[in-house]
């Protein structure tokens, strides 16, 4: 046990990782002011190149978050009304959100217990001749098993948007995920791998179709100056978020593998516990955005945590084909028993690259405390 008097244990800690950027970043931010470019300028043409490098796909295109990028995919495929998207109960709202504000249906599929994902298997009894795409997400952290969904999108002429707003720099073998379907989005909301201070977001793609429509979709569909074809967004990386990025995107595998580490010794911990840890997908490198456990008493060990001033984070307390919004599509209970069970039996302990050991035992100490 810590050593340290009982000290509180935050679910994120941001602060110290600016720190350790917050030079470089200033003097980035200096330069852009003196040149008077702040939106859509130098810092974000080259961070667009050196994501797609990273990624593993021929471009990039930076929008203003996660969740535009899901729309602006969306759009640039040209989905919208009566279409039909797949995607998975058990993820962040924005993932199904995404498909309704084009105006198509999202159509949920159950995960598969051990990994909290898409199960793929399940996948091509929901494809009908109104199915336009698939929205695999690859939660936690945890990358989807592409390999079934690829073969379905080939069979049934389908596209494939991955969201990897949980899951930057995560590999399937030796691909990271980004580049796997037809388009893939990702946030750098402030808790994600790579967090801007503020709100930031990213599409990474091969099709030059799909490139040019994005550069128009995120600026108004503007094809010269206020002269519009389309109805677009305002949906812009600025330039002070993109110096960030491209600092944290240098540093990017050092961060994973701190994470990794982290997760690794709450692993270590739990290891004759009764309790389940994250097992990932084989051939998968999993990237803790979060780390989510299965735990049979979790109102117990949320009182516990509280008490010992402990953060946690219940990713999701209720799946989404039982959330009032979509009472309409007439999802019952019972209807997706994994997604469901894992909303009652999921809990998210602190990971962040900084943290210490310490605060991992004094974390598994509470818990093993109420087990
Ligand atoms: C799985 C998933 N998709 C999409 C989003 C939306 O990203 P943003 O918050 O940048 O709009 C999030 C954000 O938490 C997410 O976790």
């Amino acid at each position: 046990m810590s050593k340290l008097k009982n000290p509180p244990v935050p679910f994120i800690n941001l602060s110290t990782q600016f720190e350790g950027l917050k030079k470089e970043w200033l003097t980035s931010i200096e330069k852009i002011g003196e040149s008077g470019a702040f939106i859509l300028g130098t810092n974000v043409s080259e961070f667009e190149k050196e994501f797609a490098a990273y990624v593993g796909t021929k471009n990039a295109v930076a929008v203003a978050n996660g969740t535009d990028a899901l729309i602006l995919s969306l759009r640039a495929l040209n989905i919208g009304d009566g279409d039909e998207v797949i995607t998975t109960p058990y993820t962040f709202f924005a993932s199904a959100e995404a498909i309704n504000h084009v105006g198509a249906k999202p159509v949920f599929v159950d995960i598969e217990p051990s990994n909290f994902n898409i199960d793929p298997a399940k996948v091509e009894l929901a494809i009908t001749s109104k199915t336009k795409a698939i929205i695999p997400v690859h939660l936690f952290g945890c990358p989807v098993d592409m390999t079934v969904l690829q073969e379905l999108a080939h069979t049934h002429n389908l596209s494939i948007i991955e969201d990897c707003a949980q899951a930057c720099g995560a590999k399937l073998d030796s691909k990271r995920v980004g580049s796997f379907g037809k388009i893939a989005t990702f946030s750098f909301y402030p808790t994600k791998i790579i967090g801007c201070y503020g709100d930031g977001g990213m599409i990474t793609t091969s099709d030059s179709v799909l490139v040019d429509r994005l550069h128009k979709l995120r600026n108004h569909c503007a094809v010269g100056p206020f002269i519009h074809d389309g109805i677009g967004y305002n949906s812009r990386l600025d330039e002070i978020q993109a110096a960030l990025l491209r600092i944290k995107l240098t540093g990017i595998e050092t961060v994973i593998a701190k994470r990794q580490r982290i997760a690794h010794l709450y692993s270590d911990h739990f290891a004759d516990c009764d309790l389940v840890t994250p097992s990932g997908v084989a051939g998968g490198t999993h990237v803790f955005n979060l780390y989510t456990i299965r735990i049979p008493n979790r109102d117990r060990v949320k009182k516990r945590l509280m008490e010992a001033r402990i953060g946690f984070s219940v990713c999701y307390p209720q799946p989404l084909h039982l959330q009032p919004v979509y009472r309409h599509l007439q999802y019952q209970i019972g209807d997706f028993p994994e997604s469901e069970r894992a909303s009652e039996q999921c809990i998210s302990l602190p990971i962040y690259p900084d943290m210490l050991s310490e605060q991992v035992e004094i974390v598994c100490e509470v818990i093993k405390s109420v087990l």
